[in-house]
């Protein structure tokens, strides 16, 4: 399935068709209130400010929302950003129970700066279906369309994922694109990959627009690779899922003192995460407004 556009367009919705349509065109309101209410502070260099704009606004709309929704993934620890908290309880009670990950801003810093792709999002799968990473602030994620099915593994080598894709697809490696987040720790992979003639698409900030992109075949992006956050993560768990595509994780904590933290939470660090496992359910609402 691809991404439609919703009457609100150019709102994205996907899997529209899991859930009834006033709680769907409720979870649009609210991306749309997120992104509207940060837009007078798109461009003043404040992305705490902007963010705190959005969050308020769509923990307001989806109060409204006709569901009975707990808030697994409350993007904002990692920064010490605003953020809708783990736990708390959105929606009038009256509707299905879920699972709500939120990132009223995924991209603070391009808003800030009135750069392209920052985007307001919200995913809904049912209660109890999606992986609370909760103390591990980053992911290594592994994403592209229903061709990376039985070929891609999180584990083996960039390039040799890369080469495996491209001859899933019937293209060339320097047809291939793979969309990275372009921060320092990815010199390694980005070199790598340049070296093999694949093309890199990088981005500032913002991976779950990427990772949408990359699960929707013929898009531009044919893969992401590389490390971004967790609950972005998770949010793009709920999307990839919904549109049939690819998608391992494993937690990469940054430092030593994240890397404690995660391992005092019970986290193995060597566990592979399918799919399934981020998401435990097909039935999963995805909807993304974008800001810039
Ligand atoms: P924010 O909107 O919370 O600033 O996140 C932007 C983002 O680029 C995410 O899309 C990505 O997953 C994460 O930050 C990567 O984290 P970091 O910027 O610390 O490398």
């Amino acid at each position: 399935m691809s991404p439609q556009s919703s009457p609100f367009s150019p709102t994205t919705v996907v899997g529209a068709q899991n859930y009834p349509a006033e709680l769907v065109a409720a979870v649009v309101r609210a991306t749309e209130a997120a992104a509207s209410a940060c837009l007078p502070l798109v461009g003043s260099g404040d992305k705490n400010a902007a963010d705190e704009l959005a969050v308020a606004a769509m923990r307001n709309a989806l109060g409204l929302a006709p569901f009975d929704g707990t808030v697994v993934i409350g993007e904002g620890e990692k920064d010490e950003a605003p953020m809708l908290a783990n736990g708390e309880r959105l929606g009038t009670g009256a509707g299905p129970a879920c699972d709500v990950a939120v990132d009223p801003l995924d991209g603070t810093r391009l808003a800030a700066e009135n750069l392209p792709g920052a985007v307001a999002v919200i995913a809904l799968a049912p209660r109890g279906s999606m992986f609370d990473p909760r103390d591990v602030f980053y992911m290594q994620k592994l994403i592209a369309g229903p061709a990376g099915i039985g070929v891609l593994d999180v584990r083996a080598a960039p390039a040799q994922n890369a080469t495996r894709l491209a001859e899933a697809l019937g293209k060339p490696l320097d047809e291939l694109v793979i969309g990275v987040l372009d921060k320092p720790r990815h010199a390694s992979l980005i070199a790598e990959l340049s070296h093999l003639g694949v093309r890199v698409h990088r981005v500032a900030e913002g991976d779950v627009s990427i990772a949408i992109a990359a699960a929707t075949p013929a898009s531009g992006i044919d893969a992401v690779m590389g490390t971004g956050g967790t609950p972005e993560g998770i949010i793009a768990a709920c999307a990839v899922r919904s549109l049939g595509g690819f998608m391992q994780g494993r937690m990469a904590p940054q430092s030593e003192s994240q890397r404690a933290a995660a391992v005092s939470a019970g986290h193995d660090l060597t566990r592979v995460f399918t799919l399934d496992e981020l998401v435990a359910s097909d039935r999963v609402l995805f909807v993304s407004t974008p800001v810039t």
